[in-house]
Parts: structure tokens; sequence; C-alpha cells
């Protein structure tokens, strides 16, 4: 597929910005990257920015983007994640990538880090809800992790499946949701260049409110699409079951993808208010990311397929 520049992404194709990562986590990520000066825990290291892909919007506040959470595992409002998610141990932590694959494997998260080509691409995330917000990640392209296992051609969905710790997560004391936190991608989305997964947030270690250690990002998506503290990856030949579409299936479909024009079936979802403004703005289709993503959708009805 051809990828063009939007008017919004940056020119700066290949220009070496510092991005300052100071998190134990990231040491033996950034020496896979060949640079140096890494003598502990505090030291600092620049790595290269994406190439293109970033929004030249106004980045949402950090303040904002990590204290203002959907991460129903701790709680059900806003503010539950930041509160309650320092409970979490990220360490060791190890992801399953399995089912429709050659070479499936399992993984200790800081080998993949390490092995990763990390970058920084700052996207727009469109929550279901109705806000928005402008975040900058630091990830690699999941197409990266699925061509390592060798999927097979009958590998036509990716599913992903995050923790279940309730001794270390609060809210899944509760049913709120089936847990563990399900969710699911076509092969074409998931191996589609803007596919993020997610190991870090503003230059530094992903938070755990955020999703540590390891988090989906699908910027065109609803944000409920990008899974947190995910612990498996399988390879699969029908459609994932997901787990919002599970608890309410007319109102939360298999794509959700960032739509104007269809609304959820209690409001509309023509307008967003981006966190930190005050009047509410215009929602783009596929959340502005139509030119790169479009493609994939031709000849399906959206509206059917939300
Ligand atoms: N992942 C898990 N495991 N549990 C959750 O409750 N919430 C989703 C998604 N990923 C959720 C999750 C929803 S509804 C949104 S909008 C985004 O995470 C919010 O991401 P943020 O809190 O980092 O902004």
């Amino acid at each position: 597929m051809l990828i063009r520049n939007a008017p919004d992404l940056t020119e700066n194709e290949v220009t070496h910005h510092g991005l300052y990562l100071r998190r134990r986590e990231f040491l033996g990520a950034t020496a896979g990257l060949g640079l140096t000066g890494l003598a502990g825990a505090t030291s600092a290291a620049s790595l290269t920015y994406a190439k293109g892909f970033s929004t030249t919007e106004k980045a949402t506040s950090k303040e904002d983007v990590t204290s203002y959470n959907n991460f129903y595992e701790f709680g059900v409002d806003k503010g539950d994640p930041a509160q309650n998610a320092g409970r979490l141990k990220t360490r060791p932590w190890t992801v399953r990538i399995d089912g429709e694959c050659e070479a499936p494997r399992t993984v200790d998260i800081d080998s993949l880090i390490k092995g990763a080509k990390l970058e920084e691409r700052i996207y727009r995330m469109r929550c279901v809800e109705g806000w928005s917000m402008v975040i900058p990640w630091v990830g690699f392209p999941l197409k990266d992790l699925i061509a390592s296992v060798k999927p097979t051609s009958k590998a036509k969905y990716v599913a992903f499946e995050t923790l279940v710790r309730p001794s270390e997560m609060s809210g899944q004391a509760w049913n709120t949701l089936d847990w563990p936190y399900r969710e699911g991608l076509r092969i074409d989305e998931a191996t589609h260049p803007l596919t993020l997964m997610a190991v870090g947030l503003y230059g530094d270690a992903l938070p755990n409110q955020n999703g540590a250690p390891l988090r989906l990002v699908v910027p065109w998506k609803y944000g409920f699409k990008g899974g947190k503290s995910i612990v498996r990856i399988t390879l699969t030949d029908k459609q994932p079951a997901t787990a919002w579409n599970r608890l309410a299936p007319r109102e939360y479909g298999f794509y959700s993808n960032v739509n104007p024009a269809v609304d959820h079936p209690r409001w509309s979802q023509a307008t967003e208010r981006r966190i930190g403004e005050f009047r509410r703005r215009e929602t783009l289709p596929f959340n502005g990311y139509g030119e790169y993503v479009a493609d994939l959708y031709r000849g399906m009805d959206l509206k059917k397929n939300f």
C-alpha cells in the first residue's frame, strides 16, 4: 500500500531528536539500538524518531495522559487506574505469541524491547465515549512481532489477551467485564504499519495505568481496541471474541473504526472533546488516518461492520 504523508504529519523523515529514556526497563532496549553511555538506570540515550507517521498536533499534557484513564482492571472511574495501578508488578513479564504460525514463542518483555526497533509515534487517540487525546508513544510495529513467528496462511485474525491477576488488579474483584480483557484485529489491520505495540510514553517507560509493559495502539480505531498489559497474542483463522463486544454487542462492534457517521446507540460520534480543550471538535473518519487505512475496508458496509 502506498503510504503518503497527511498534511498534518511531520516531514522530518529521518531527523534525530533527543528522545530521553530514563528508566531501567529501557536500558536493554537502547543497548539493542547500539547506543552508548548507558551505565545505569538514570542514564539517558537518544532514539531515532518515527518516519512521518507522527501528527504535529499539540500533544495532550503528560499529566492528563497519565491521570485520565480507562483501565477497568483498576476501577471504572477515570482517576482509578492512576491511583491503583502502582501495585501491578510488570517484571518479570512474558508474552506468548502462538496460534497459526510456524514459530510460536514465549518472550521475556525485556528481550522483546531489546530486540525491537523502537520509535516515537505521536498519535491521536479517540475514545468511544467522545473524548480524545494526542499521545507520544514509544513502541514498535506489531507487524515485526507477527513476522517473527512466521504466520501460516490460516492466520486471518489476531487475538490479544491481557493480564488476569486479581491480587494486583483491584477492579478484577468485580465482573464489570468478563476477564481477561480481550481484543482482536484482522491480520491486515494488525500488520498495517500504523499499528503499534507501545512500551513507552513521553519518552519514558509506559506507566502502569497506560498499559505497562506492553499495550496495543491502533490509532484509527476507538481507544478500547488498544488492550493494555498484554500477555498473549494468538494468530487465528476465526474472528476472535472481544471484551466490549461480548458485553454489549449492539454498542461495540469488532471493527470499531472511528466513524463520525455511525453513532453509538446512546450518543453521537460526530464530535469529540480533546482533553485540555474547551470547545468540541469534529471527529474525523478513521480518526484522520483515512488516507492510510480506508483501503482496508473497501467494499465493506461500515454501518453494518461498526
Ligand atoms: N485495556 C484493558 N486491559 N482494560 C481496559 O479497561 N480500556 C480501553 C483501552 N484498553 C481498557 C484497555 C479503553 S475504553 C480506552 S479508551 C483506552 O484503553 C484508554 O487508554 P488510556 O487510559 O491509556 O488513555
